[in-house]
């Protein structure tokens, strides 16, 4: 058997969350990942036979019944992964229409998957069907996404618009732009659906007051939409108080839809 640590999955999440805790965006236990695994390429790290525990999830999932997911446990903070991955991740499968997560692999001081499993598997369920290669889903909380929540209107136009007008490249990088959920309880199956819903149109969900989702292929896509969305969310805050001489048009967004390749969300673009 291969050594489960060599995975690249495993390797690609424990140095991507030390990223993100070195770029401030996972305070103490703050943000959460999960990764759908392959079957085939797990079961040459690990016996598929031998299940720890089974925990409950307590919501369905019975579209993912029997998938794999490596996540990050409960409580369990960012900047320690790389010291205890074994404490601090798991691998779990799916089982009895998603009600159940059999534990094969780490949390081994007897912990569990995050508290926003739920948001997790239903916005997974809901990005595989719009995309077959879907992979990750990624929460965390970067400071100026979260300033800007406060201060700014939630209409998912017009915060989308804001930031696409921040960087001439955010409309390259999320063309279907932010959607944006009010503040809500987090860690409940409500938050979760709520989610996973706002997932059928955008990769990126801003919790207003809390943070952001993103949903990709990999690590890195998800990554790379929330460090863009970040960058421009700080450059809206440190220009919002100020007269606006210069700005990027609609017309202008136009010019690098065509340049790139890329098509605004619809109706979004004047
Ligand atoms: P967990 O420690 O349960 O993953 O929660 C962190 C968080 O960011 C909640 O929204
Ligand atoms: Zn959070």
């Amino acid at each position: 058997m291969k050594d489960l640590m060599t995975l690249p999955v495993m390797t690609e999440l424990i140095r991507t969350v030390t990223n993100m805790y070195a770029h401030g965006w996972d305070e103490r236990n703050g943000g959460n990942v999960s990764v759908l695994l392959d079957e085939a390429e797990l079961a040459d790290c690990l016996d598929l036979n031998r299940v720890h525990r089974s925990i409950p999830t307590g919501f369905d999932a019975p579209e993912l019944d029997g998938r794999y997911f490596l996540v990050t446990g409960t409580g369990k903070y960012f900047k320690n992964v790389q010291y205890e991955p074994c404490k601090n991740l798991g691998i779990v499968r799916l089982t009895d229409g998603g009600r159940q997560a059999e534990l094969l692999w780490g949390f081994t001081d007897g912990g569990s998957f995050t508290s926003e499993f739920a948001a997790h598997i239903m916005s997974h369920a809901v990005r595989l069907r719009l995309d077959p290669a879907h992979r990750v889903v990624m929460h965390c909380h970067p400071n100026n996404l979260v300033a800007m929540s406060f201060v700014h209107s939630l209409d998912e136009r017009e915060f989308t618009r804001t930031l696409w007008q921040m960087e001439t490249e955010c409309i390259i990088v999320f063309p279907d732009g932010v959607n944006v959920l009010p503040w809500m309880l987090c860690g409940t199956n409500e938050i979760g659906l709520a989610t996973a819903g706002k997932m059928q149109t955008a990769r990126l969900v801003v919790w207003a007051n809390h943070g952001i989702y993103a949903a990709g292929r990999d690590l890195d896509e998800c990554f790379g939409l929330i460090e863009t969305a970040e960058k421009a969310a700080e450059i809206y805050l440190k220009i919002a108080h100020l007269p606006r001489l210069n700005t990027i048009t609609d017309e202008d967004l136009h010019k690098v839809e065509a340049r790139y390749g890329v098509k605004a969300r619809e109706g979004w673009l004047k």
